[in-house]
Order: C-alpha cells, then sequence, then structure tokens
C-alpha cells in the first residue's frame, strides 16, 4: 500500500498511549528476574499468547498483572525510554502519556519514583530527538473517589511534572459523575482534564464527561456515534476524540478493522486522532494503527494528513508551538 511510506513520514503526536501498556512480553519477562517478581508464565511466547481478550476486563485483568513487574524508579525510565524509541522511529513528535499511579502505589512503590522515572526518561527523549510530551495522570474508575482524592494528594508536590488528570480501566458501572468532586480540586489546581468515555459505556457516560468532569478531550468516544445531538455538541465545540483502532479490535468493541469510527467521524466533522493505546498489548504502535485503517477505511492523503494535524490541534501543547509543528 503506497499509503505506508507517506504515513511513517508524517511528523504525529499521539495522545492515547498508557505507558504500562507499552510493556512489551520481553521487556516483561526481563524485569521479572531482575526484581524477583514470579509471573505465571515460563516465556516470553507464552505471555504473548495469554493476550487474547474478548473485552475491555479481560484485558485489564492481565495489564494490571503485568504491571506488577515495575517497581524501581530505573524500571519506570526503561519502559518509558523503550517507548519513546518506538514512537521516534514512528515520526511522533509530541506525545501526552497516561499513567496509572494507583496500580503502582497499591503494590507499595512510591508515588516519586513512578513519577521521577517516567519524567526523567521523558526529558531525556527531548534531549535527544526534540520529542515533547506531557504527562497525564489517570485515576482508576474501578476504585473510589476517596482513592483519586488521596492519589491527587500525592500529586502535588509533582505538579511540575503532570499536566492532566484522566480517568480510565473498567467503565461500565463506573460513570464520570463517580468522580465530580476530584475532578473539580484538579481543575481548580490548573489541571487539564481528560477521561475514557464510550469506549463501552453509553453515550449518557461522554454527556458526563462533558458536563460534569468538564473534560478538554475525551479518550475513545466511540459510541458518542450513537446519539447525534452529542455528535452536534462535540462537533460544535471542537471537541477532539482519541481514537484507538487496533485496541478497539482487540477488545472486541468492533468485530473488524474496517468498522472503526475513524472515517466516519471525520465524515461528521469530528476532531478525531489515531493513537495505540497499550501498544505492546494489542498488536502496534502508532504507525500500525494508521496503516490499519488506511488500508480498510480507504482513507486518502487528505484524511491521513488531517488526522495528523488533528493530533496537534487537540494537543495541550500551546497555540505557537502548535503552529510550528502542523
Ligand atoms: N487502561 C489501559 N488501557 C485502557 C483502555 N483502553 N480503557 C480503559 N482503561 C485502560
Ligand atoms: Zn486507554
Amino acid at each position: 500500500d503506497q499509503r505506508y511510506a507517506y504515513i511513517d513520514r508524517l511528523p504525529k503526536a499521539e495522545l492515547h498511549l498508557h505507558i504500562e501498556g507499552s510493556l512489551e512480553p520481553e521487556m516483561l519477562f526481563d524485569l521479572a528476574q531482575r526484581n524477583g517478581v514470579s509471573i505465571p508464565f515460563a516465556s516470553v511466547e507464552e505471555i504473548r499468547n495469554a493476550y487474547n481478550f474478548s473485552n475491555l476486563q479481560d484485558f485489564l485483568d492481565i495489564y494490571y498483572q503485568g504491571m506488577a513487574v515495575l517497581l524501581k524508579q530505573q524500571d519506570f525510565y526503561d519502559l518509558t525510554w523503550a517507548y519513546l524509541e518506538r514512537a521516534h522511529a514512528d515520526h511522533v513528535r509530541h506525545v501526552e502519556m497516561f499513567f496509572d499511579p494507583q496500580g503502582h502505589t497499591e503494590r507499595g512503590v512510591a508515588f516519586a519514583d513512578v513519577v521521577t522515572g517516567i519524567s526523567d526518561a521523558l526529558a531525556d527523549g527531548e534531549k535527544q530527538w526534540g520529542i515533547t510530551s506531557r504527562l497525564i495522570m489517570c485515576f482508576l474508575r474501578h476504585l473510589d473517589e476517596a482513592s483519586a482524592e488521596a492519589t491527587l494528594d500525592e500529586a502535588v508536590p509533582f505538579l511540575d511534572r503532570i499536566a492532566g488528570v484522566g480517568l480510565d480501566s473498567s467503565e461500565v458501572g463506573h460513570p464520570p459523575s463517580k468522580f465530580r468532586n476530584v475532578f473539580a480540586r484538579a481543575r481548580s489546581l490548573g489541571l487539564k482534564i481528560v477521561a475514557h468515555a464510550g469506549e463501552e459505556g453509553p453515550p449518557e457516560y461522554v454527556h458526563e464527561a462533558l458536563d460534569i468532569l468538564n473534560v478538554d478531550r475525551i479518550d475513545h468516544g466511540n459510541r458518542a456515534l450513537e446519539d447525534e445531538g452529542l455528535v452536534q455538541r462535540i462537533v460544535a465545540d471542537g471537541m477532539t476524540l482519541t481514537v484507538c483502532p487496533l485496541s478497539n479490535l482487540k477488545l472486541c468493541v468492533i468485530d473488524e478493522i474496517g468498522q472503526s469510527p475513524v472515517k466516519r467521524m471525520l465524515d461528521a466533522g469530528i476532531r478525531a486522532t489515531v493513537n495505540s493505546d497499550d501498544p505492546a498489548y494489542f498488536g502496534g504502535y502508532v504507525n500500525e494503527n494508521y496503516r490499519a485503517i488506511a488500508s480498510a477505511l480507504d482513507l486518502s492523503r487528505d484524511d491521513l494528513r488531517t488526522l495528523a494535524a488533528n493530533s496537534f490541534t487537540g494537543s495541550f501543547l500551546p497555540e505557537e508551538a502548535k503552529a510550528h509543528l502542523l
């Protein structure tokens, strides 16, 4: 496909990437040995063979198990550095990276080790390749709001390294409204706000993310397409959606890649972007996500250029930096 070379060279931003979801089976296996953590897999191949999911929860169960090998500040540095090498190869010029502190502090890892390891690597990535970044701290929505509040308390001394807060993990049964107070406080601290909504959950959760959390961006947002009024509002507000095609396929949000909503979103006037979500688990980094939909949705170069431009426009970079990158 002639579009692949074009995709590879396109400068792009990645706006939906869980750093823990970039933990490749090889590194998972090596870190288990380095840290003396026992894992229920005898080989890298066994790990990879376990990556078969029929829904979000199936994936999350194995994702939380995988991150248990991350213990030291250096582990978080190495993980982030490995992602940045892949991102650089894909011509990613800017990344807005999620991390799940509760997945680590729950296991006794110090919050400071997580944030410092990740953000030191991000700083080195900017020095080495000029890749700019923002770090977004996600609250796990299957836990209660008090736990999210305690996590925000822990983040306060590190707000020079954290640009925003997000909401992830098991969606259905955990609507955005469960977290209204902690997001209001995050906003008052000057943090940007994003939330996963409409991945498996209904359009009502997207409404709540907009109305109650006051989000600056929606992560996934697939099911917003079921509500025409909601689509019109997203278009009118210039709201960015961070869509993840290979993730949607692996988590059975769609049955085949041709059902990816990206082209329908573009045609509706929505500022859609293409992202990898958890590339080590879903079979591809950002360029592979672009390639998969370019073929399946028969995207034009114009569409591809629009998607890459949207990734900068929808980022939290200052306007003058966007202008320079566009
Ligand atoms: N955590 C990591 N990836 C996620 C996803 N796609 N949805 C919800 N929580 C997540
Ligand atoms: Zn995600």
